[in-house]
Order: C-alpha cells, then sequence, then structure tokens
C-alpha cells in the first residue's frame, strides 16, 4: 500500500506521516529532507544559492551523511530548500530515488509537496493536509522553544506565507493538492484526532479500491 501525504510548511504532515507508517508497519520518507539536503551541502560550501549547475550536482551525489545531518531541521535550511526545489534539474535528479522508494514491496508512506501528484499519482491513499497558517506558525515555534531555540512567531508567519507562495507558484511540480486527494485541514485538530480522520481516509480509499478491482482467476488450468 503506497499512502501519499502532501501538504505546506508546518501542516503536522510529517508528524502524521511518521504516526500512519508505525500503524502500517511501512517505511516512511520524508521527501523535504531530500530537497534540504542539497540545500544544506549548498550553505556548507559556501556556494550560491541559486546556482542551477551546484544545486543539481548536490542533487545527484547526496550521501546518507548529507540526510542525516542534525542542521537539516533549521529555519535557514528550509528556507533554501523551497529555493533550490523550486529548480527543475533538481527534482529530476531526485525523482528515481523517490519513485523507486514508493514501490518498494509492500509499499511506504512519503509525505511532501508533489507525491500525489508527481511521484505517486498511483498511490492508494492521498491526503492533502493543511491548517491555517497562523497556527502553523504558532506549532513551528513551539516546536523551536522545546529544542530550546529562539522563536520569534511573527517572522515565522511571514517565512511560512514566503514559502507557501514560492513552493505554490512554481512553475514545476506546484504544491496543490491531487484532484483525488481528500483534504484534511488540521487546524482545530489534535494529533491524535488528525490521526484518526487520516485512518478512516485511508480504510476508506484501501477498501474503494479493493472493490474496483476485477476479481482474480481462479488459479488452475
Ligand atoms: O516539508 P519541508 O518543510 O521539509 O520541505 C522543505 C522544502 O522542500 C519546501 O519548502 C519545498 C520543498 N519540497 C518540495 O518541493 N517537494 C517535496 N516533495 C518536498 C519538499
Amino acid at each position: 500500500m503506497i499512502i501519499a501525504i502532501d501538504g505546506p510548511a508546518s501542516s503536522g504532515k510529517g508528524t502524521l506521516a511518521r504516526k500512519l507508517a508505525l500503524h502500517y508497519g511501512l517505511p516512511h520518507l520524508d521527501t523535504g529532507s531530500l530537497y534540504r539536503s542539497v540545500a544544506r551541502r549548498l550553505l556548507r560550501e559556501g556556494a550560491d544559492l541559486h546556482d542551477v549547475g551546484a544545486a543539481e550536482s548536490a542533487a545527484r551525489s547526496l550521501t546518507p551523511a548529507d540526510l542525516s545531518d542534525p542542521a537539516l531541521r533549521d529555519e535557514k535550511t528550509g528556507e533554501a530548500a523551497s529555493v533550490v526545489s523550486a529548480m527543475p534539474g533538481v527534482r529530476a535528479a531526485l525523482l528515481d530515488y523517490q519513485r523507486t522508494f514508493a514501490r518498494q514491496p509492500g509499499g511506504a508512506v512519503l509525505d511532501g509537496r508533489d507525491v500525489g501528484t508527481v511521484i505517486c499519482p498511483e498511490a492508494d491513499a492521498k491526503l492533502f493536509v493543511t491548517a491555517a497558517a497562523p497556527v502553523r506558525a504558532r506549532r513551528r515555534a513551539d516546536e523551536l522553544k522545546a529544542r530550546g531555540e529562539p522563536a520569534d512567531e511573527g517572522r515565522i508567519l511571514e517565512d511560512i506565507e514566503a514559502r507557501d507562495r514560492r513552493d505554490a507558484e512554481r512553475p514545476v511540480a506546484p504544491l496543490r493538492p491531487a484532484a483525488d486527494a481528500h483534504l484534511l485541514d488540521t487546524s482545530n485538530l489534535s494529533i491524535e484526532a488528525a490521526f484518526a480522520a487520516a485512518i478512516a481516509v485511508i480504510e476508506s480509499a484501501v477498501h474503494q479500491s479493493a472493490a474496483e478491482r476485477p476479481p482474480e482467476k481462479p488459479a488452475g488450468p
């Protein structure tokens, strides 16, 4: 079973994806971490973030060490990831890895911006997770404070809105729900309530696709 979870920054899609992966015993890929890794490499090397050649070459040569860099979750890296992720060559370089991950035997849970539209249009269940921008800014600020980092909620809100615009307005793989995605607005939902709603959506999508599948031919001569 492939579960595709898309949505804007700090919508709760990552938490939801991890919980669903645990619940169904499926491997999970946070596709944003790939774009963050490309951005982080450029930042670390002091390269220009708008240098398309450098970004593409980083995307083609990511290593497990890049993916476990503790600075991946920084605000600065998230902003930079939004810039490099608008480059078609960077997206193309990361496509095969994501598709192969999704199509491994047994399936997987992937979260990102274009999982249901580009990476896995055939996913068994698609969720588009949203929350109002001020709610997302508050959640992000709480997350930073919990890590002992400074958090200016007003500035975080501005960054979130700028990132939403950049992710939604780029010509290649823009942030938008797939036509067959189920919208899940978590603005007023606890993590547990969002999880329960997601399970209900997935169970119904899976039963529906099983009902639509042609019956298997009986085995034998
Ligand atoms: O989900 P995130 O905050 O870790 O994503 C960081 C950036 O990466 C985000 O601003 C847009 C980009 N991204 C993308 O373009 N496509 C994806 N599938 C995942 C993330």
